[in-house]
């Protein structure tokens, strides 16, 4: 797709992944739709933007929320007048498998699942009746293999892999024009460590409990290590202009992973734990 004048909905706009892919494709002359939990940060981003020409509208939308995802749709048909390109990317990351109470799973669930399904089911119509758009739902890595101490995200990021691939082949049955790509990136430079300053206020115990701050910890050494958020915007906006599925920003550790796991099926010898590749490619 040539992203010239075409419409672009974000979520998780406000930070990181989302906002530098923002940029990205408004530097290809989109028209961006931001939305965010995060108010403030939010709004600075879209003064910012608007200061330096780009044409851009800002949502507050929790994607645990279906009806704030109904109105981001909304937003973008009243302001844009349709949406084409839809980057479901809002996510949090918290809890392992072991003593995570079902509240902070269920959020985890909520925000990394729950908000990909409500970006489809608001926007693909209207995709659909167009023919014409791209979905584009982050996954990760932790999607593609299990890694220790992080099982609701891994839960989490396995379901969006397989809602793509479920995704791609109704597309194709349909003959669709609409395209859906998964986004499974290694460690990228952004705030995800510090996702539990999202949590929901009945949850903020949470943070401050050892077990969050030891992942936490554990989790930004990694991410401090990690790729640029500009070289994943790089290969998301490649990925829409050539209509590819896969955006493995982390190419050979992915590759590598599933690998691992199809040996393991069949063979049933667990291969060792390893991390190499998981932060630069
Ligand atoms: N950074 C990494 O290493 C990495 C690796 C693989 C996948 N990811 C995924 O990339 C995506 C973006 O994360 P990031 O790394 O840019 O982190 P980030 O924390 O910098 O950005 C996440 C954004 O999502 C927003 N958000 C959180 N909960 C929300 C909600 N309920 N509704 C709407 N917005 C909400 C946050 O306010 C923030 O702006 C996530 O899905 C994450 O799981 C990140």
């Amino acid at each position: 797709m040539d992203i010239k004048d075409k419409v672009a909905v974000i979520t998780g706009g406000a930070s990181g992944i989302g906002l530098a892919t923002a940029k990205k494709f408004a530097a290809h002359g989109a028209k961006l739709v931001l939305a965010d939990i995060e108010e403030g940060p939010l709004a600075l981003v879209v003064t910012e933007l608007r200061a330096s020409g780009i044409e851009v509208v800002g949502a507050h939308c929790d994607v645990r929320r279906e009806e704030d995802v109904l109105n981001l749709r909304d937003v973008a048909v009243n302001e844009f007048g349709t949406a084409h390109i839809v980057f479901n990317n809002a996510g949090v990351a918290a809890g392992s498998a072991i003593g995570t109470s079902k509240k902070v799973w269920d959020w985890v669930m909520d925000v990394n699942v729950g908000g990909v399904i409500s970006g489809m089911n608001a926007f693909l119509p209207l995709l659909l009746e167009q023919n014409e758009g791209h979905i584009i739902n982050t996954a990760s890595l932790a999607g593609l293999g299990g890694v220790p101490g992080m099982a609701p995200y891994n839960a989490s990021k396995f379901a969006v892999v397989g809602i793509c691939e479920s995704l791609f082949y109704d597309l194709q049955i349909r003959q669709s024009k609409v395209k859906v790509s998964a986004l499974c990136p290694g460690f990228v430079k952004t705030r995800i460590h510090e996702s539990t300053r999202n949590l929901p206020s009945d949850l903020r115990s949470y943070a401050e409990s050892p077990e969050a701050a030891f992942m936490n910890d554990m989790a930004k050494s990694f991410v401090e290590a990690g790729i640029e958020v500009e070289t994943l915007a790089d290969a998301v906006y490649d990925a829409v202009d050539q209509g590819h599925f896969w955006i493995l920003t982390h190419h050979k550790a992915a590759v590598r992973t599933t690998e691992k796991r199809a040996q393991w099926m069949a063979t049933n010898e667990a291969p060792a734990l390893g991390f190499d590749g998981v932060t630069q490619p």
